[in-house]
């Protein structure tokens, strides 16, 4: 196997080296090229762009394989909880009891958020959307944090990192209290991760909150899918806000916005409400697939396709075991399950969705697991920001202690050329 490529350009050749992965993917090193041949690359979409070397997942979308650190998602859901999965991705090694131990002590000493921070969810208006308050409160949070912002070591850069998983669950909560009109509160230290999350979000005033197994393990496993995604959109944009030295709270911020399109996280709102739309249209799922495959109309089948697993989503195979798990075990017959399935039925067996390889994807499913936990849709993509956290801060970490440059992407300029200003009255 050859270690470089040649490139010849205007009879001159350049050589440039092979760089492989670990799992024996292969790159072409062009960190040279423009100041040795002058030419840059364009790649819309950085569909065949690997922006940096990076230990943390690898994911095969050819074969449907999906691991975290060397460890497969399939073993991980089943056998681990979020915050061991949490500790793996950003530190790279499972904990041991005690450091697990120690990482959650850590994070609960971090719980308490600034009182002053209530009064800036005070001005959004009730219908705000949650994306839109969780990535303001997120940038907020530097404000009453300021030592999170420049680290630059590795103990400063754990100090941030703990503050952002004890803080982020309390900011979640809220966002999701205030749009039901709940009391603000903190949570239960003797609880935990997952557990406290769930308390601190659905406990009532006048009630003892009661745990629920079944919902604890079926939260637990979706936040463990959603942990880590590689070079996604919004953990790109998490690296490329990070590279300017902006600090961990306001690259996570950015990455939430970048979370909240109907392409990205999105998605899994995206999907609840094309089904709801469907139903209340009278269910005819043969008319949306039609919409879906006609170039005509901007419809799209949401919660199918993916940008790299090209055969299935091994997440998603996950995930439908579970939504049958929770839906027997809570007893829940929801008309709009039947519209999903029959949808998810008949786009397997359609060539358009065949021949382009468009199979259900992990959100196809997370809604409808959601909204059988008493999630409100527009807390969907929130929920899985809450997932994404400990990957974003995975990414971000690496990015740093690898010194990795000002993220700055190159151009090709097709604009006007150099022309002379003429004054408005003769325009
Ligand atoms: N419904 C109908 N047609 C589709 C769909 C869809 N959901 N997805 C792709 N296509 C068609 C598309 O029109 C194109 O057809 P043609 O080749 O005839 O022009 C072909 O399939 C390839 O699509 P693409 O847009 O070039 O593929 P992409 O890799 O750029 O986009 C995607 C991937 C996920 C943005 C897209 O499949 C999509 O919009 N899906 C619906 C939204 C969704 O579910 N997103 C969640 C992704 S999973 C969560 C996450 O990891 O962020």
């Amino acid at each position: 196997m050859s270690d470089k490529v040649t490139l010849e350009f205007n009879g001159n050749k350049y050589d440039f080296p092979i760089v492989e992965g670990t799992e024996k993917e292969q790159a072409i090193d062009i960190k040279t090229l423009r100041s040795a041949t002058g030419l840059t690359t364009i790649d819309p979409g950085y569909k065949n762009t690997g922006s940096c070397e990076s230990a943390i997942t690898f994911l095969d979308g050819e074969k449907g394989i999906l691991r975290y650190r060397g460890y497969s998602i399939e073993e991980l859901a089943e056998k681990a909880d979020f915050l061991e999965v949490a500790y793996l991705l950003i530190f790279g090694e499972l904990p041991n009891t005690d450091q697990l131990a120690k990482f959650h002590a850590d994070i609960k000493k971090e719980s308490h958020v600034d009182e002053e921070m209530k009064k800036i969810l005070d001005g959004f208006p009730k219908s705000a959307h949650p994306m839109g308050v969780l990535s303001s409160l997120t940038s907020a949070l530097i404000a009453f944090n300021p030592s999170s912002v420049n680290v630059t070591s590795e103990n400063d850069m754990y100090h941030a990192i703990v503050r952002i998983l004890a803080k982020f669950p309390v900011l979640v909560a809220w966002t999701l209290r205030k749009k039901k009109g709940l009391p603000l509160d903190y949570g239960d230290d003797s609880l935990g991760y997952v557990e406290n999350i769930h308390k601190m979000m659905f406990k009532r005033p006048s009630e003892d909150y009661k745990s629920n197994k079944i919902v604890i393990d079926a939260l637990d496993k979706l936040l463990i899918l959603h942990a880590d995604h590689e070079q996604n959109c919004s953990t790109s944009t998490v690296r490329i806000v990070g590279s300017s030295h902006a600090g961990l709270f306001a690259s996570l911020s950015a990455g939430i916005s970048a979370l909240w399109g109907p392409l990205h996280g999105g998605a899994n709102q995206a999907v609840l409400e094309m089904l709801e739309a469907i139903e209340a249209d009278g269910g005819d799922t043969k008319k949306y697939m039609a919409k879906a495959k006609d170039k005509n109309d901007p419809f799209r089948l949401m919660g199918f396709g993916h940008r790299v697993y090209k055969n299935f989503d091994p997440r998603a195979k996950i995930i439908k075991v579970a939504a049958d798990e929770v839906l027997n075990d809570l007893g829940i017959d929801d008309p709009i399950l039947d519209i999903a399935k029959g949808l998810e039925k008949e786009a397997l067996e359609d060539p358009y969705f065949v021949d382009r390889k468009l199979y259900p994807n992990v959100d196809f499913y997370s809604g409808i697991i959601y909204r059988a936990l008493g999630i409100p849709t527009e807390m969907f993509t929130v929920m899985f920001a809450l997932g994404r956290l400990p990957g974003w801060i995975a990414q971000w970490r690496e990015m740093r202690l690898n010194n990795e440059p000002i993220g700055r992407p190159r151009q090709v300029y097709v604009g006007e050329n150099h022309r002379f200003f003429v004054e408005v009255n003769k325009r």
